[in-house]
């Protein structure tokens, strides 16, 4: 996706040193757009858990290539052991997000019987690489079919806008290139089908308003952001035809985990009969799970992420401002899960599916023998 008019990916090997990942420092987007290098295990793990690099599908990858920096940096004669170490290392980095241990685990398995660590080296190489094309051409497939929802919808307003609302950012920035939950957006948009998207601003880190609003303006798709408390009362007045998520982390029965606060719009959105899609690759679906409200593991965030909030200031400068009584405890849960029965479909790279375990393991018949009995 465009960046000021030239193409970026938000993961990529440094084009003169294949010894070097690159990515794009999130954390000070929108008001400065930086370049970080990643040279060791630690500092993909770094970038994961401080939310350099945010967002399921990104996440995912970035422990991948994290696998590939551990064993650029082992001796010849334990990188095994250290393989194995470097897993569990990094996918301790977040919870919530599937991708992660998926992408590891695939990575370890890929790897398990190579010769020697040079061998090792270039296969994760190759297979990091191959994972973050994967996940691109999940992305774009993913907005394939959910334009012809998108474009079903605008058939029947004659010309008006489509009114689409999304919570946090499950764009391009958090899944490398299209996004999930915005490629259908800019899938129509490419199309000249008219959209304008709600952008839920989504406390505390602000991933809407910060990141999504950016790379929406960036390829230049309207939209508005609005308080996240602002949903229910646009769906009640006809001003949301569909709502388009993303997820973290999916059940095989359809349940969804995403940003905080995605449960409530759901809630809404079934109220008033507006149709609630969650896009998805199939890396964010852990099929050894059945319930996710018992289930699914919820990042419990530093409380200074709500009681504190960046921005720039009016003298230009980044800085922070403290929003609560200095004495009031504060809790920050980073994600909600949205039982399945209020999801309308889920939007996948193999196609649409209702959120139910028959019609997911439809689309993903080999996986049967991942799922729990
Ligand atoms: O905490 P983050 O920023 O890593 O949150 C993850 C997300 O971006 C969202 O929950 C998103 O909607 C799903 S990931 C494409």
């Amino acid at each position: 996706m465009q960046v000021y008019g030239k193409n970026y990916h938000t993961i990529w090997v440094h084009p003169d040193n294949k010894c070097i990942i690159q990515v794009i420092d999130q954390r000070k987007l929108p008001f400065e757009f930086q370049i970080i290098d990643l040279k060791t295990t630690d500092d993909a793990y770094e970038a994961i858990r401080n939310m350099t690099v945010r967002g399921a599908p990104l996440i995912g990858v970035t422990g991948a290539y994290g696998i590939y920096l551990s064993l650029i940096n082992s001796n010849d004669g334990n990188w095994k052991t250290n393989l194995l170490k470097m897993a569990d290392y990094l996918k301790s980095a977040r919870p919530t997000a599937v991708n992660l241990s998926i992408l590891i685990d695939e990575m370890v398995s890929l790897l398990a019987d190579c010769g020697t660590k040079e061998i090792a080296c270039n296969m994760a190489f190759k297979e990091a690489n191959r994972m973050k094309s994967r996940e691109i051409a999940w992305s774009e497939a993913i907005g394939d079919f959910g334009c012809e929802l998108i474009e079903a919808i605008s058939k029947k307003k004659n010309g008006q806008p489509v009114n689409i609302l999304t919570h946090c950012n499950a764009g391009w920035l958090a899944c490398i290139d299209w996004g999930t939950a915005t490629a259908p957006m800019y899938k129509a948009f490419q199309k000249q089908i008219p959209i304008h998207v709600w952008v839920d601003e989504t406390r505390p880190r602000n991933q809407g308003a910060r990141l999504t609003a950016w790379e929406l303006s960036q390829q230049g798709v309207p939209h508005t952001v609005i308080p996240d408390n602002a949903g229910g009362h646009l769906m009640q007045h006809g001003l949301v035809d569909l709502c388009i998520v993303g997820s973290d982390r999916t059940t095989s029965t359809g349940d969804v985990a995403n940003k905080i606060g995605t449960y409530l719009k759901a809630l809404a959105a079934f109220d008033n009969r507006i149709p609630f899609y969650v896009a998805l690759p199939s890396s964010s679906i852990d099929f050894a799970m059945k319930d996710g409200v018992r289930e699914i593991p919820i990042e419990q965030r530093d409380a200074e992420e709500v009681s504190w909030m960046e921005g720039k200031l009016g003298n230009g400068e980044i800085g922070k401002i403290r929003v609560v009584n200095e004495q009031s405890p504060v809790a920050n849960f980073g994600f909600d899960v949205t039982p399945a029965k209020y999801v309308t479909a889920l939007i996948t790279e193999r196609g649409i599916c209702n959120a139910t375990e028959e019609d997911i393991m439809n689309l993903f018949p080999e996986k049967k023998d991942e799922m729990k009995g």
